[in-house]
Protein backbone atom coordinates (compact mmCIF):
# COMPACT_ATOMS: atom_id res chain seq x y z
CA UNK A 1 0.00 0.00 0.00
CA UNK A 2 1.59 3.49 -0.95
CA UNK A 3 0.44 6.52 1.43
CA UNK A 4 -0.27 8.22 -1.34
CA UNK A 5 -3.63 8.43 -4.25
CA UNK A 6 -2.41 6.60 -7.05
CA UNK A 7 -2.48 8.56 -10.44
CA UNK A 8 -5.12 6.66 -12.66
CA UNK A 9 -3.36 4.56 -14.76
CA UNK A 10 -4.55 6.17 -18.14
CA UNK A 11 -1.49 8.31 -17.43
CA UNK A 12 0.86 6.03 -17.74
CA UNK A 13 -0.45 4.15 -20.47
CA UNK A 14 -1.22 7.51 -22.36
CA UNK A 15 2.97 8.11 -21.57
CA UNK A 16 3.85 5.41 -23.11
CA UNK A 17 1.80 5.52 -25.98
CA UNK A 18 3.47 9.36 -26.72
CA UNK A 19 6.81 7.41 -25.86
CA UNK A 20 6.30 4.33 -27.52
CA UNK A 21 5.31 6.57 -31.49
CA UNK A 22 8.48 8.59 -31.00
CA UNK A 23 10.45 5.01 -31.51
CA UNK A 24 11.99 4.45 -34.58
CA UNK A 25 10.82 1.24 -36.77
CA UNK A 26 11.31 -1.99 -34.77
CA UNK A 27 12.69 -0.49 -32.11
CA UNK A 28 12.85 -2.46 -27.99
CA UNK A 29 13.32 0.33 -25.38
CA UNK A 30 13.95 -1.33 -21.85
CA UNK A 31 14.16 0.94 -18.14
CA UNK A 32 14.90 -0.35 -15.46
CA UNK A 33 13.74 0.48 -11.93
CA UNK A 34 16.77 2.74 -9.62
CA UNK A 35 18.09 0.68 -7.29
CA UNK A 36 18.07 0.64 -3.17
CA UNK A 37 21.28 1.91 -2.26
CA UNK A 38 23.65 1.14 0.56
CA UNK A 39 24.67 3.21 3.49
CA UNK A 40 26.69 1.67 5.75
CA UNK A 41 26.59 -1.55 7.62
CA UNK A 42 22.80 -3.58 7.00
CA UNK A 43 21.16 0.14 6.03
CA UNK A 44 20.19 1.36 2.78
CA UNK A 45 18.92 5.12 1.60
CA UNK A 46 15.24 5.52 1.33
CA UNK A 47 14.03 3.95 -2.09
CA UNK A 48 13.28 6.93 -4.28
CA UNK A 49 12.28 5.11 -7.88
CA UNK A 50 13.87 6.25 -11.28
CA UNK A 51 11.45 9.14 -12.78
CA UNK A 52 11.68 7.89 -16.26
CA UNK A 53 10.33 4.39 -14.69
CA UNK A 54 7.80 6.04 -12.84
CA UNK A 55 6.64 7.92 -15.50
CA UNK A 56 6.34 5.03 -18.09
CA UNK A 57 4.67 2.87 -15.75
CA UNK A 58 3.78 4.41 -12.41
CA UNK A 59 5.62 1.85 -11.02
CA UNK A 60 7.08 2.92 -7.49
CA UNK A 61 9.33 -0.35 -6.52
CA UNK A 62 13.48 -1.84 -6.46
CA UNK A 63 14.12 -4.47 -9.22
CA UNK A 64 11.73 -3.95 -11.98
CA UNK A 65 11.86 -3.19 -15.49
CA UNK A 66 9.48 -2.38 -18.66
CA UNK A 67 10.21 -3.74 -22.18
CA UNK A 68 8.41 -1.76 -24.96
CA UNK A 69 8.59 -3.24 -28.45
CA UNK A 70 5.63 -2.04 -30.52
CA UNK A 71 6.66 -3.64 -33.49
CA UNK A 72 7.76 -7.44 -31.68
CA UNK A 73 6.22 -10.18 -33.31
CA UNK A 74 5.43 -11.97 -30.20
CA UNK A 75 2.48 -9.71 -28.87
CA UNK A 76 2.47 -10.29 -24.90
CA UNK A 77 5.99 -8.87 -24.98
CA UNK A 78 5.09 -5.56 -27.26
CA UNK A 79 4.68 -4.01 -23.68
CA UNK A 80 5.87 -5.77 -20.79
CA UNK A 81 6.68 -5.21 -16.57
CA UNK A 82 8.93 -7.27 -15.10
CA UNK A 83 8.82 -7.23 -10.98
CA UNK A 84 10.41 -8.08 -8.47
CA UNK A 85 9.96 -11.68 -7.72
CA UNK A 86 8.23 -11.93 -3.62
CA UNK A 87 8.23 -14.34 -1.56
CA UNK A 88 6.87 -14.87 2.15
CA UNK A 89 9.86 -14.28 4.10
CA UNK A 90 10.16 -10.76 1.85
CA UNK A 91 6.67 -10.29 3.06
CA UNK A 92 7.63 -10.79 6.61
CA UNK A 93 11.10 -8.52 6.66
CA UNK A 94 10.22 -5.41 4.43
CA UNK A 95 6.84 -6.17 3.72
CA UNK A 96 4.36 -5.75 0.91
CA UNK A 97 5.69 -5.46 -2.96
CA UNK A 98 3.59 -5.64 -5.58
CA UNK A 99 1.54 -8.53 -6.89
CA UNK A 100 1.11 -8.95 -10.57
CA UNK A 101 -2.18 -7.75 -10.44
CA UNK A 102 -1.79 -4.65 -8.52
CA UNK A 103 1.31 -3.63 -10.87
CA UNK A 104 -1.35 -4.34 -13.58
CA UNK A 105 -3.60 -1.70 -11.71
CA UNK A 106 -0.64 0.52 -11.34
CA UNK A 107 0.72 0.39 -14.32
CA UNK A 108 -1.81 -0.53 -16.95
CA UNK A 109 0.23 -2.99 -18.85
CA UNK A 110 -1.42 -6.97 -18.88
CA UNK A 111 2.12 -8.69 -19.07
CA UNK A 112 3.60 -8.97 -15.76
CA UNK A 113 6.48 -10.83 -15.42
CA UNK A 114 9.23 -11.91 -12.73
CA UNK A 115 12.46 -10.24 -12.83
CA UNK A 116 13.92 -13.72 -12.53
CA UNK A 117 12.58 -14.53 -16.19
CA UNK A 118 13.76 -10.73 -17.32
CA UNK A 119 16.92 -12.08 -19.13
CA UNK A 120 15.54 -14.96 -20.94
CA UNK A 121 13.29 -13.06 -22.03
CA UNK A 122 15.24 -10.52 -23.56
CA UNK A 123 17.51 -12.89 -24.81
CA UNK A 124 14.12 -14.48 -26.70
CA UNK A 125 13.39 -11.42 -28.37
CA UNK A 126 16.35 -9.06 -28.79
CA UNK A 127 17.39 -10.34 -32.50
CA UNK A 128 13.86 -9.22 -33.95
CA UNK A 129 14.67 -5.55 -33.18
CA UNK A 130 17.12 -3.77 -35.04
CA UNK A 131 18.01 -1.28 -32.28
CA UNK A 132 17.65 -0.59 -28.64
CA UNK A 133 17.05 2.27 -26.98
CA UNK A 134 18.23 2.85 -23.74
CA UNK A 135 18.12 5.00 -20.44
CA UNK A 136 20.75 7.20 -19.12
CA UNK A 137 20.72 10.32 -16.42
CA UNK A 138 21.43 13.09 -19.22
CA UNK A 139 20.62 16.16 -16.50
CA UNK A 140 23.16 18.81 -17.57
CA UNK A 141 23.79 19.55 -13.81
CA UNK A 142 24.38 16.31 -12.77
CA UNK A 143 28.16 15.49 -11.62
CA UNK A 144 27.57 12.19 -9.61
CA UNK A 145 30.79 9.61 -10.44
CA UNK A 146 28.62 6.51 -8.92
CA UNK A 147 28.06 3.84 -11.14
CA UNK A 148 24.12 3.46 -11.05
CA UNK A 149 21.95 0.91 -12.40
CA UNK A 150 21.49 2.48 -16.00
CA UNK A 151 24.97 2.57 -17.10
CA UNK A 152 25.76 -0.98 -15.65
CA UNK A 153 22.59 -1.99 -17.66
CA UNK A 154 24.21 -0.61 -20.85
CA UNK A 155 27.51 -2.41 -20.21
CA UNK A 156 25.92 -5.41 -19.82
CA UNK A 157 23.80 -5.59 -22.71
CA UNK A 158 26.24 -4.20 -24.93
CA UNK A 159 28.65 -7.48 -23.54
CA UNK A 160 25.77 -9.63 -24.49
CA UNK A 161 24.23 -8.13 -28.09
CA UNK A 162 27.38 -6.25 -29.11
CA UNK A 163 26.18 -5.49 -32.60
CA UNK A 164 22.77 -3.85 -32.06
CA UNK A 165 22.29 -0.46 -32.70
CA UNK A 166 22.10 1.51 -29.68
CA UNK A 167 19.93 4.69 -29.50
CA UNK A 168 19.41 7.30 -26.40
CA UNK A 169 16.38 7.34 -25.00
CA UNK A 170 16.92 10.17 -22.57
CA UNK A 171 16.37 13.40 -25.18
CA UNK A 172 12.74 11.62 -26.21
CA UNK A 173 12.44 11.00 -22.20
CA UNK A 174 13.03 14.95 -21.71
CA UNK A 175 10.92 16.32 -24.38
CA UNK A 176 7.85 14.08 -23.23
CA UNK A 177 8.01 14.55 -19.67
CA UNK A 178 8.32 18.21 -19.74
CA UNK A 179 4.93 18.60 -20.82
CA UNK A 180 2.77 17.53 -18.10
CA UNK A 181 -0.85 16.04 -18.73
CA UNK A 182 -3.79 17.27 -16.87
CA UNK A 183 -3.94 14.47 -14.27
CA UNK A 184 -0.13 15.42 -13.65
CA UNK A 185 -1.06 18.82 -13.16
CA UNK A 186 -3.72 17.87 -10.77
CA UNK A 187 -1.61 15.75 -9.04
CA UNK A 188 0.97 18.56 -9.01
CA UNK A 189 -1.29 20.73 -7.60
CA UNK A 190 -1.72 18.14 -4.34
CA UNK A 191 2.34 18.93 -3.78
CA UNK A 192 1.55 22.53 -3.66
CA UNK A 193 -1.39 22.18 -1.87
CA UNK A 194 0.12 20.74 1.19
CA UNK A 195 3.78 23.04 0.84
CA UNK A 196 0.49 25.67 1.35
CA UNK A 197 -0.47 24.49 4.70
CA UNK A 198 3.34 23.60 5.52
CA UNK A 199 4.14 27.87 5.05
CA UNK A 200 0.83 28.65 7.04
CA UNK A 201 2.03 26.22 9.73
CA UNK A 202 5.18 28.11 9.92
CA UNK A 203 3.66 31.53 9.79
CA UNK A 204 1.95 30.66 13.24
CA UNK A 205 5.57 28.63 14.76
CA UNK A 206 7.98 31.21 14.03
CA UNK A 207 9.70 33.93 16.29
CA UNK A 208 13.33 35.13 17.67
CA UNK A 209 15.18 32.47 19.29
CA UNK A 210 13.85 29.22 17.67
CA UNK A 211 16.24 27.21 15.76
CA UNK A 212 16.53 26.44 12.18
CA UNK A 213 16.03 22.93 12.88
CA UNK A 214 12.96 23.75 14.89
CA UNK A 215 11.28 24.85 11.75
CA UNK A 216 12.38 22.15 9.43
CA UNK A 217 10.57 19.78 12.09
CA UNK A 218 7.21 21.83 11.73
CA UNK A 219 7.75 21.53 7.68
CA UNK A 220 8.19 17.70 7.94
CA UNK A 221 5.22 17.35 10.29
CA UNK A 222 2.81 18.75 8.21
CA UNK A 223 4.38 17.12 5.05
CA UNK A 224 4.18 13.41 6.58
CA UNK A 225 0.83 14.24 8.08
CA UNK A 226 -0.87 14.95 5.02
CA UNK A 227 0.52 12.04 3.10
CA UNK A 228 3.55 13.72 1.39
CA UNK A 229 6.43 10.94 1.39
CA UNK A 230 8.95 13.77 2.66
CA UNK A 231 10.93 16.55 1.12
CA UNK A 232 11.02 17.54 -2.28
CA UNK A 233 14.92 18.37 -1.63
CA UNK A 234 16.72 18.88 1.25
CA UNK A 235 15.07 21.96 2.87
CA UNK A 236 16.96 25.67 3.18
CA UNK A 237 15.83 27.08 6.52
CA UNK A 238 17.90 29.94 6.83
CA UNK A 239 18.04 32.86 8.81
CA UNK A 240 19.93 36.30 8.59
CA UNK A 241 22.73 35.93 6.60
CA UNK A 242 22.20 32.28 5.63
CA UNK A 243 20.24 33.22 3.05
CA UNK A 244 23.11 34.40 1.14
CA UNK A 245 24.20 30.92 1.68
CA UNK A 246 22.19 29.43 -1.85
CA UNK A 247 22.24 26.41 -0.88
CA UNK A 248 22.47 26.69 2.56
CA UNK A 249 21.32 22.86 4.47
CA UNK A 250 22.11 22.88 7.62
CA UNK A 251 19.44 25.09 9.38
CA UNK A 252 21.29 24.80 12.44
CA UNK A 253 21.34 28.52 13.66
CA UNK A 254 19.33 30.06 15.84
CA UNK A 255 16.17 32.93 14.67
CA UNK A 256 17.35 36.42 15.67
CA UNK A 257 14.92 39.37 16.04
CA UNK A 258 15.10 41.57 13.40
CA UNK A 259 16.47 39.20 10.59
CA UNK A 260 14.39 37.47 8.08
CA UNK A 261 14.11 33.74 7.30
CA UNK A 262 14.35 32.61 4.17
CA UNK A 263 12.29 29.24 3.45
CA UNK A 264 12.96 26.98 0.54
CA UNK A 265 10.88 23.97 0.80
CA UNK A 266 8.82 21.92 -0.84
CA UNK A 267 6.49 18.45 -0.52
CA UNK A 268 6.78 15.38 -2.29
CA UNK A 269 3.62 13.77 -2.90
CA UNK A 270 3.33 10.66 -4.77
CA UNK A 271 6.76 11.34 -6.43
CA UNK A 272 5.88 14.41 -7.62
CA UNK A 273 7.63 17.51 -5.95
CA UNK A 274 6.76 20.98 -4.96
CA UNK A 275 9.56 23.66 -4.77
CA UNK A 276 8.24 27.07 -3.35
CA UNK A 277 10.48 30.01 -1.45
CA UNK A 278 9.11 32.43 0.84
CA UNK A 279 10.97 34.54 2.58
CA UNK A 280 9.89 36.78 5.99
CA UNK A 281 10.33 38.74 8.82
CA UNK A 282 11.46 36.39 12.13
CA UNK A 283 9.84 38.74 14.39
CA UNK A 284 6.58 39.15 12.05
CA UNK A 285 7.58 42.66 11.27
CA UNK A 286 9.93 43.92 7.82
CA UNK A 287 12.03 46.80 8.47
CA UNK A 288 11.68 49.60 5.97
CA UNK A 289 14.54 47.97 4.46
CA UNK A 290 13.73 44.37 3.98
CA UNK A 291 10.65 45.46 2.51
CA UNK A 292 12.28 47.42 0.26
CA UNK A 293 14.37 44.81 -1.03
CA UNK A 294 11.25 42.31 -0.74
CA UNK A 295 8.93 44.71 -2.97
CA UNK A 296 11.84 44.54 -5.46
CA UNK A 297 12.29 40.87 -5.56
CA UNK A 298 8.45 40.28 -5.62
CA UNK A 299 7.94 43.03 -8.33
CA UNK A 300 10.97 41.11 -10.62
CA UNK A 301 8.94 38.16 -10.17
CA UNK A 302 6.00 39.29 -11.09
CA UNK A 303 7.30 40.70 -14.28
CA UNK A 304 9.06 37.15 -14.49
CA UNK A 305 6.13 35.69 -14.74
CA UNK A 306 4.07 37.91 -16.83
CA UNK A 307 7.09 36.78 -19.77
CA UNK A 308 6.38 33.23 -19.50
CA UNK A 309 4.26 31.54 -22.30
CA UNK A 310 4.78 29.42 -25.27
CA UNK A 311 7.34 30.04 -27.58
CA UNK A 312 9.80 32.17 -24.82
CA UNK A 313 13.38 30.63 -25.03
CA UNK A 314 14.68 30.21 -21.32
CA UNK A 315 17.42 31.78 -21.65
CA UNK A 316 16.19 34.81 -23.56
CA UNK A 317 13.64 35.39 -20.72
CA UNK A 318 16.43 34.86 -17.94
CA UNK A 319 18.50 37.67 -19.76
CA UNK A 320 14.97 39.58 -20.02
CA UNK A 321 14.69 39.23 -16.12
CA UNK A 322 18.28 40.11 -15.29
CA UNK A 323 17.79 43.52 -16.58
CA UNK A 324 15.00 44.18 -14.88
CA UNK A 325 16.57 43.08 -11.89
CA UNK A 326 19.38 45.57 -12.67
CA UNK A 327 17.05 48.40 -12.62
CA UNK A 328 16.29 47.26 -9.24
CA UNK A 329 19.54 46.86 -7.74
CA UNK A 330 20.11 50.27 -8.88
CA UNK A 331 17.17 51.54 -7.30
CA UNK A 332 17.99 49.80 -4.30
CA UNK A 333 21.42 51.55 -4.06
CA UNK A 334 23.34 48.27 -4.37
CA UNK A 335 25.02 48.78 -8.22
CA UNK A 336 25.67 52.08 -9.59
CA UNK A 337 25.20 53.08 -13.59
CA UNK A 338 28.75 53.35 -13.97
CA UNK A 339 29.30 49.59 -12.21
CA UNK A 340 26.90 48.55 -15.41
CA UNK A 341 29.32 50.45 -17.95
CA UNK A 342 32.15 49.40 -16.62
CA UNK A 343 31.09 45.87 -16.29
CA UNK A 344 32.94 42.81 -17.31
CA UNK A 345 30.53 41.27 -19.22
CA UNK A 346 31.30 37.89 -18.18
CA UNK A 347 30.39 38.46 -14.74
CA UNK A 348 28.06 41.67 -15.02
CA UNK A 349 27.21 43.95 -12.00
CA UNK A 350 23.93 42.47 -11.25
CA UNK A 351 25.55 38.78 -10.47
CA UNK A 352 27.20 40.12 -7.61
CA UNK A 353 23.61 40.15 -5.74
CA UNK A 354 21.37 37.88 -8.38
CA UNK A 355 23.89 34.70 -9.14
CA UNK A 356 21.31 32.08 -9.89
CA UNK A 357 18.92 31.01 -12.60
CA UNK A 358 15.12 32.31 -13.00
CA UNK A 359 13.64 29.43 -13.51
CA UNK A 360 14.00 25.27 -14.00
CA UNK A 361 11.81 22.35 -15.41
CA UNK A 362 9.88 21.17 -12.46
CA UNK A 363 8.39 17.76 -12.07
CA UNK A 364 8.88 14.32 -10.98
CA UNK A 365 12.28 15.92 -10.10
CA UNK A 366 13.21 19.29 -8.77
CA UNK A 367 14.91 20.34 -11.62
CA UNK A 368 13.16 18.56 -14.06
CA UNK A 369 13.87 17.28 -17.23
CA UNK A 370 13.19 19.20 -20.35
CA UNK A 371 15.51 21.00 -23.53
CA UNK A 372 16.52 24.37 -22.26
CA UNK A 373 17.17 25.17 -25.43
CA UNK A 374 14.00 25.06 -27.34
CA UNK A 375 11.01 27.04 -26.90
CA UNK A 376 8.57 26.85 -23.78
CA UNK A 377 5.03 24.70 -24.82
CA UNK A 378 2.08 24.93 -22.83
CA UNK A 379 1.64 22.00 -20.48
CA UNK A 380 5.48 22.78 -19.16
CA UNK A 381 5.83 23.62 -15.54
CA UNK A 382 8.66 25.83 -14.38
CA UNK A 383 9.69 27.33 -10.96
CA UNK A 384 9.92 31.68 -11.00
CA UNK A 385 12.28 32.57 -8.49
CA UNK A 386 14.31 35.70 -8.42
CA UNK A 387 16.05 36.93 -5.70
CA UNK A 388 18.16 39.23 -4.07
CA UNK A 389 21.19 38.28 -1.50
CA UNK A 390 22.58 40.77 0.48
CA UNK A 391 25.71 39.20 3.38
CA UNK A 392 26.50 42.91 3.83
CA UNK A 393 23.75 43.82 5.25
CA UNK A 394 23.08 40.13 6.68
CA UNK A 395 19.73 40.15 4.24
CA UNK A 396 18.46 37.15 1.41
CA UNK A 397 15.84 37.22 0.13
CA UNK A 398 13.69 34.82 -3.28
CA UNK A 399 10.08 34.40 -3.72
CA UNK A 400 9.91 31.11 -5.91
CA UNK A 401 6.24 30.14 -7.46
CA UNK A 402 5.38 27.33 -9.60
CA UNK A 403 4.38 28.48 -12.83
CA UNK A 404 1.94 26.20 -15.55
CA UNK A 405 2.51 27.33 -19.28
CA UNK A 406 -0.74 27.73 -21.33
CA UNK A 407 -2.15 28.22 -24.34
CA UNK A 408 -2.04 31.57 -24.21
CA UNK A 409 0.40 32.70 -21.28
CA UNK A 410 0.61 31.09 -17.93
CA UNK A 411 -1.15 30.14 -14.60
CA UNK A 412 0.93 30.73 -11.00
CA UNK A 413 -0.43 27.69 -9.46
CA UNK A 414 0.86 29.29 -6.07
CA UNK A 415 -0.85 32.51 -6.44
CA UNK A 416 -3.14 31.75 -3.72
CA UNK A 417 -0.55 31.55 -1.45
CA UNK A 418 0.31 34.64 0.58
CA UNK A 419 2.94 36.25 -0.37
CA UNK A 420 2.64 40.42 -0.06
CA UNK A 421 4.79 41.67 2.80
CA UNK A 422 1.31 43.27 4.47
CA UNK A 423 -0.49 39.78 4.10
CA UNK A 424 2.44 37.90 5.72
CA UNK A 425 2.90 40.17 8.51
CA UNK A 426 -1.30 40.25 9.29
CA UNK A 427 -0.47 36.37 9.72
CA UNK A 428 2.08 36.53 11.91
CA UNK A 429 0.09 38.78 13.91
CA UNK A 430 -2.99 36.49 14.50
N1 LIG B 1 15.26 24.45 -3.92
C1 LIG B 1 15.91 24.25 -5.13
C2 LIG B 1 15.49 25.23 -6.10
O1 LIG B 1 14.71 26.11 -5.79
O2 LIG B 1 15.86 25.19 -7.23
MN1 LIG C 1 13.28 26.06 -4.30
MN1 LIG D 1 13.49 26.01 -7.56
Amino acid sequence: MKRYKLLSNQVFIENRKRFASTLAKNSIAIFNSNEVIPKNGDAYYDFKQNSDMFWLTGIDQEECAVVIFPDCAIPAYREALFIKRTNEHIAVWDGHKYTKQEATEASGIENVFWMDEFDGMIRAIVNMAERIYLNTNENDRASSTVPYKDLRFIDEMRQRFPLHQYERAAPMLQRLRSVKSTLEIEYMKHAIEISNQMFLRVLKFVKPGVKEYEIEAEVIHEFIRNGARGHSFSPIVAAGKNACTLHYIDNADTCNDGDLLLLDTGAEYGNYISDMTRTFPINGKFTARQKAVYNAVLRVMRAAKSMLKPGVMLMEYHAEVCKIMEQELIQLGLISVDDIKNQNPAWPAFKKYFMHGTSHFLGLDVHDVGMRYEPMKAGMMFSCEPGIYIPEEGIGIRLENEILITDNGCIDLMEHIPIEADHIETLMHQ
